[in-house]
């Protein structure tokens, strides 16, 4: 299969691996964070392991079935519309599907040409409806120099609906900052909606790309940071700025949210240790989003120590490297009901 991750990561995606895939192995870096990887069993067992239980780093896979070595010239697009006929047998034509390219190394190809070729061929060999949106099957093709690498999955297998977990965004006017992706693509891969006119407070706030953000899916926010907020959310009557630490409105006395999110520049573990105390100030069907930064040693027992602090209060829904964090990982919790254990577990830990 390729394996892609954040280059910085690697060891780390290549730990998660090999705990769900003893003996699993690195062949091949295509481009940096990008590999060739060899399992020991078909790639299904692993895609149905992590479908159910997603690793932090490993960011996407999809699975070599055919490795083919490409011709000068311009039968290149024909060679690879004739592998086609090897996938016929595994598409399901009730559903939907995509072509997902991707060019490494020096190639004279262009993604969408090579998207559109083979889209046609195996709509053509298929039946299969071609939907570029909400894709349940990926036809994934890697393009190294003179190999392509194809194989077919279903989505939800590839740990990503984008090719290589690579989510871009448009840039907007009056954008604040590039965090503001960071939240966009959480959102999205955590599937989280808010509720209309929801309350929402966020921790570290400034220069407020992600009060923006919030602020344009008509939340009521509290931003709290004692740096100052972008000028252009000043007049906002839905925003207020509370120019302090979270430790300082919290020993004030803070109000209750339906959202709480956290992208403070702290130890992930005092971070942690805060959000266990803001807890209480979450409504009981309340969730919050929080990044850990993340030093470049001992990576992994920091996450570790940070998540035992945090299930004191908090189930951990899900936690990712996403393609807009960079030495981080961003993670999404449910509040615990409060109960007398809780509460007995939520006062250690803070
Ligand atoms: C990475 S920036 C946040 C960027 C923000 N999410 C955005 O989209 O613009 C981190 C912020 O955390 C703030 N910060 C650090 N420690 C804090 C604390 N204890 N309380 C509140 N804010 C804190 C810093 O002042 C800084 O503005």
């Amino acid at each position: 299969m390729i394996l892609t991750t954040n280059p910085s990561s690697l060891d780390l995606a290549l730990a998660e691996l090999q705990r769900a895939q003893p003996g699993a192995r690195l062949v091949q870096e295509l481009a940096p964070g990008v590999w060739r990887v060899a399992l020991p069993q078909h790639f299904y067992v692993l895609a149905e392991q992590w479908r159910r239980q997603p690793p932090i780093f490993a960011r996407h896979i999809c699975p070599v079935l055919a490795e083919i070595s490409l011709p000068d010239g311009d039968e290149v697009i024909s060679v690879l519309q004739a592998v086609i006929a090897d996938f016929v047998d595994l598409v399901d034509p009730s559903l939907s599907f995509s072509v997902q390219t991707r060019l490494f190394g020096v190639t004279p190809l262009k993604p969408f040409t090579v998207n559109q070729a083979l889209a046609a061929a195996m709509q053509q060999q298929t039946g299969a409806p071609l939907d570029v949106r909400q894709p349940e099957q990926i036809l994934s093709v890697v393009i190294h120099e003179q190999m392509a690498y194809l194989g077919l999955s279903l989505v939800i297998h590839n740990l990503s609906d984008w090719a290589g977990g690579v989510r871009r965004f448009a840039r907007e006017e009056g954008q604040i900052s590039r965090a503001e992706f960071k939240l966009l693509e959480a959102l999205e891969v955590f599937r989280i909606t808010l509720p209309p006119y929801g309350l929402a407070l966020d921790l570290g706030a400034a220069p407020g790309g992600w009060t923006r953000v919030l602020h344009k899916l008509q939340q009521y926010i509290t931003a709290v940071d004692p740096a100052s907020l972008h000028p252009s959310l000043k007049q906002e009557r839905t925003i207020r700025h509370k120019r302090m630490t979270a430790e300082e409105y919290l020993a004030q006395g803070a109000d209750a949210f339906d959202f709480i999110v956290n992208d403070m520049r702290q130890d992930a573990r005092d971070s942690a240790r805060l959000m266990v105390q803001y807890a209480p100030y979450l409504f009981p069907d309340g969730a919050a989003l929080m990044t850990f930064k993340l030093p470049e040693n001992g990576r992994r027992a920091i996450i570790k120590h940070a998540f035992n602090i945090l299930q004191s209060a908090y189930t951990i829904a899900d936690a990712r490297q996403l393609f807009h964090n960079r030495s981080e990982i961003t993670v999404y919790l449910r509040r615990l009901p409060i109960t007398e254990e809780v509460r007995y577990k939520m006062v250690r830990m803070a």
